[in-house]
């Protein structure tokens, strides 16, 4: 398993790769922002969204590989405001369900917080569902809670649940 950082011409070369991982993750019942069953198109426009947001050098794509196929990915979304130009948002983690327990999602988020760190990104941040083992691998790799949003978010049940927002300083 290798983890990648793709640029546009490598992530629309995996945009099929790309759009099976969402739609898994999103069938899982993933909160990760989109509700089963995603309508036709729906996750490919989400992914020619993030290639275009990787135009700027405030967008960072991490892949992992195993063999032929894409087994996960995360990103990192660096915030622009001049007075946060210390700090980074992670997003959009997401291991195939048949991938899951290999230790593959906390190697995405090691090679994250790694770049950010390279590139001057001191303090992660993130949010999550309450309870999903997202948390639980946040926590694990040193995320501090800074608190809980009762009713944030929706699942496809239509239960709207609480979410976490951690944070991790680099040092
Ligand atoms: C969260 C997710 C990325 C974890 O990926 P993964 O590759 O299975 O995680 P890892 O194998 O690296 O697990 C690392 C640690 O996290 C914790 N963990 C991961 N999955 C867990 C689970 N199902 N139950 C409890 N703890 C879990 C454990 O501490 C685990 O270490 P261990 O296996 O030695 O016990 C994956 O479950 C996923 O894609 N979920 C759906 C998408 C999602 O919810 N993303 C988060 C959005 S904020």
């Amino acid at each position: 398993m290798q983890i990648e950082r793709l640029t546009q011409a490598t992530a629309t070369a995996c945009l099929g790769d790309l759009i099976d991982l969402l739609e898994d993750a999103v069938a899982s019942g993933a909160s990760i922002g989109f509700l089963p069953p995603l309508a036709p198109g729906e996750a490919e426009e989400y992914w020619r969204g993030v290639i275009d947001a990787l135009a700027s050098n405030h967008r960072v794509l991490l892949i992992a590989r195993d063999g032929a196929s894409i087994a996960g990915t995360v990103q990192l979304d660096y915030a622009v405001r001049r007075n946060a130009s210390h700090r980074a948002e992670v997003m959009k983690l997401m291991v195939h369900q048949s991938a899951r327990r290999r230790g593959i999602g906390q190697a995405l988020m090691e090679e994250a917080a790694r770049i950010a760190r390279h590139d001057g990104r001191t303090l992660l941040v993130l949010d999550t569902r309450a309870g999903d083992p997202s948390e639980r691998l946040y926590q694990r790799l040193g995320y501090q809670t800074a608190g809980t949003i009762p009713g944030y978010a929706r699942s496809a049940s239509g239960e709207l649940h609480s979410t976490v927002i951690l944070y991790r300083h680099l040092l």
